[in-house]
């Protein structure tokens, strides 16, 4: 070695430099399955602009969108091996990690997102952020999405309609119950193969947001959708325990603040994107809009209902009480 660290700094000093200005920045990978085009590609590139505004030359944050990096099936295994710093599933995709948060998954539970946003924000909602700490996963926040419509290739006006439908889905046991509860077949599958799926008819129709409906296509493979409104599909913004604490506290709270501010940026362009790509694939006129009357989405809520009690005990009544309180 030619220089020791000390003599490195003094020279660099002499020269007017900082050290920090030689060593290579702290990379946080954020790895996530959806398109840039969505409330959590775009939040994510916030966040990486904040960062890289706040802690220049310290930090950096390398965007993988499109499960580019790590998919569905890997993205939280990942996150422990920190080989990714940074993953926000859907609130469907935890039950390896815990039951609580099957919550999210209850059909018909929330009326809309103010009362998803209510709830997440309670004291309860807060609390399921800890709901993994012990299996080193650290919550540090929400996103929103939006709240999720059925597609199929017919139209699904009554529960009825979805018998025997083989419909994609997240691997989620509630989501599963709840289309067992109308006889239909759900099966569990990673996002990034959702397109094919249907596209090669090996399924017959998805649930999702009018978000991922649009930017992954899905409207162009399924004839009908049904704006059911039958559910919350939300994220969770997770780190894992080993690197979170290996960050230096003020640097951590610059990051977290600069989180906390992608985020109130992504929940917005939810709110707007959930009306703005309804209307695109509208535009599109590739699908078929199926509107239910107060009587046939009362059906659907009539044989979804049932799913409550079968998680109830896992889940935990209050958490559902405490849920249910955040409808107006
Ligand atoms: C899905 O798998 O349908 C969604 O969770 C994808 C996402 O991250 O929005």
């Amino acid at each position: 070695r030619l220089f020791s660290k000390p003599k490195l700094g003094l020279v660099a000093a002499l020269l007017g430099f900082s050290l920090t200005a030689w060593a290579e920045p702290v990379e946080i990978k954020f790895s996530h399955v959806v398109a840039e085009n969505t409330p959590k590609g775009q939040m994510a590139l916030k966040f990486k602009e904040l960062v890289e505004t706040r802690l220049p030359g310290e930090y950096k944050v390398s965007v993988f969108p499109n499960s580019q990096l790590f998919g569905d099936n890997n993205e939280l295994a990942a996150l422990l091996l920190n080989d990714v710093q940074l993953v926000a599933p859907s609130l469907s995709k935890f039950e390896r990690y815990t039951k609580k948060l099957q919550i999210f998954d209850l059909p018909f539970l929330f009326d809309d997102m103010a009362a998803v946003d209510a709830f997440q924000q309670s004291e309860a909602g807060q609390s399921l952020l800890n709901s993994m700490n012990r299996k080193g996963i650290v919550g540090l926040g929400y996103l929103h999405n939006g709240m999720k419509q059925f597609s199929a290739n017919k139209a699904l006006s009554l529960p009825a309609d979805a018998k025997g439908q083989k419909f994609r889905i997240m691997p989620s046991d509630v989501i599963a119950a709840q289309f067992d509860a109308v006889g239909a077949v759900p099966v569990k599958k990673p996002f990034s193969e959702v397109f094919t799926l249907l596209q090669t008819r090996a399924i017959d129709g998805q649930e999702n947001t009018w978000s991922n409906t649009y930017s992954k296509k899905f409207y162009e493979v399924q004839s009908h959708i049904t704006e059911s409104n039958h559910g919350v599909l939300d994220y969770m913004l997770v780190t894992s325990e080993t690197f979170w604490k290996s960050l230096p506290k003020d640097k951590r709270d610059i990051i977290k603040a600069a989180l906390d501010e992608a985020v109130v940026y992504g929940n917005k362009l939810s709110l707007e994107k959930d009306i703005e790509d309804r209307q695109l694939i509208l535009d599109s006129k590739r699908v078929t809009l199926v509107s239910l009357t107060p009587e046939q989405r009362q059906a659907w809520v009539d044989a979804m209902r049932p799913v409550w009690s079968q998680f109830e005990e896992k889940i935990g009544k209050d958490l559902i009480d405490a849920a249910l309180s955040a409808n107006k």
